[in-house]
């Protein structure tokens, strides 16, 4: 079991580590010629800055669409925040005093956190325009977070492991060094998911969470008015499988 979740938590950071630098490089690249902010938009980059803030913490455009996804979202993601700041002790020796200050109150992120995850589920089964457009992987994902969030909290709440044997194990595996695991079922199906969770991750639809910084409709100033001539030059692009001479994609 320890040389098994080594190898498997070794071989899934890789994936995440990897799979996630592809997939930035890729929307890094990606060249978005037509000026297509959402409007009302920003006419300036710190505008631009704080659009995206208010985006990334209070999910907006969300909150003025729908305000039952929008409370369902906001309480897991930042449930999910809060319980991951407090997981950072299984991987350093000596926790930073911020992570060991956030301790107590991490504890009861996994109630919103499932509470949230339940909702979001459940609005899949029963609003009929949802359950149209929602494919498997949908509701898989929101299973496998709900599992993981559920065996953390009967770990946490009844069937006590020894949470410094986890340290150390992580710890060391941080270093390449493979020490042991208690043996707990509900731990190994927490970790199982957990390195599943981490494989899939840059190939899923979970990967809007790096994605959103890249959307055009959010990221950019609204000044093709300011700027005729770059905003026409652009938009003129050739059309697709053009190339310039100097062998560029229009
Ligand atoms: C290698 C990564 C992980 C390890 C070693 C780990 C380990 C643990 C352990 C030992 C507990 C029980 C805590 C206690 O007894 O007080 C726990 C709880 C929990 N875990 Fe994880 N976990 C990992 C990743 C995750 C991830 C990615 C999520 C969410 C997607 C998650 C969600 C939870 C929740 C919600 C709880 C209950 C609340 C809490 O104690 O913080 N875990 N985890």
């Amino acid at each position: 079991m320890n040389f098994f979740f080594a190898i498997t938590f070794w071989f899934a950071t890789a994936v995440i580590t990897l799979g996630l630098g592809y997939k930035i490089r890729q929307y890094w690249r990606t060249k978005a010629p037509l000026r297509i902010p959402i409007t009302p938009a920003p006419s300036t980059r710190f505008g631009v800055v704080l659009r995206m803030l208010r985006e990334v913490v209070l999910f907006e455009s969300l909150f003025k669409a729908n305000k039952w996804i929008w409370i369902l979202g906001w309480m897991f993601h930042f449930s999910l925040l809060l319980v991951m700041a407090r997981h950072l002790r299984y991987f350093q020796e000596q926790p930073w005093v911020w992570v060991t200050l956030i301790q107590p109150f991490g504890k009861y992120a996994a109630y919103p956190m499932i509470i949230g995850l339940s909702g979001l589920l459940l609005r899949r089964f029963v609003v009929d325009r949802i359950r149209y457009i929602s494919a498997p992987s949908d509701y898989l994902m929101l299973i496998m977070l709900i599992t993981i969030g559920l065996s953390g909290l009967l770990m946490q709440l009844f069937f006590r492991i020894d949470i410094i044997e986890v340290q150390n194990y992580f710890v060391g595996l941080t270093g390449f060094r493979i020490e042991s695991l208690p043996t707990s079922a509900l731990l190994i199906l927490h970790l199982l998911l957990v390195s599943l969770l981490m494989m899939i991750f840059p190939f899923s639809k979970l990967l809007h969470a790096p994605g959103i910084f890249f959307s055009p409709t959010l990221n950019q100033v609204d000044n093709a008015r300011k700027q005729p001539k770059r905003s026409i030059s652009l938009n003129q692009a050739s059309p697709i499988g053009a190339n310039d001479s100097k062998g560029n994609h229009g």
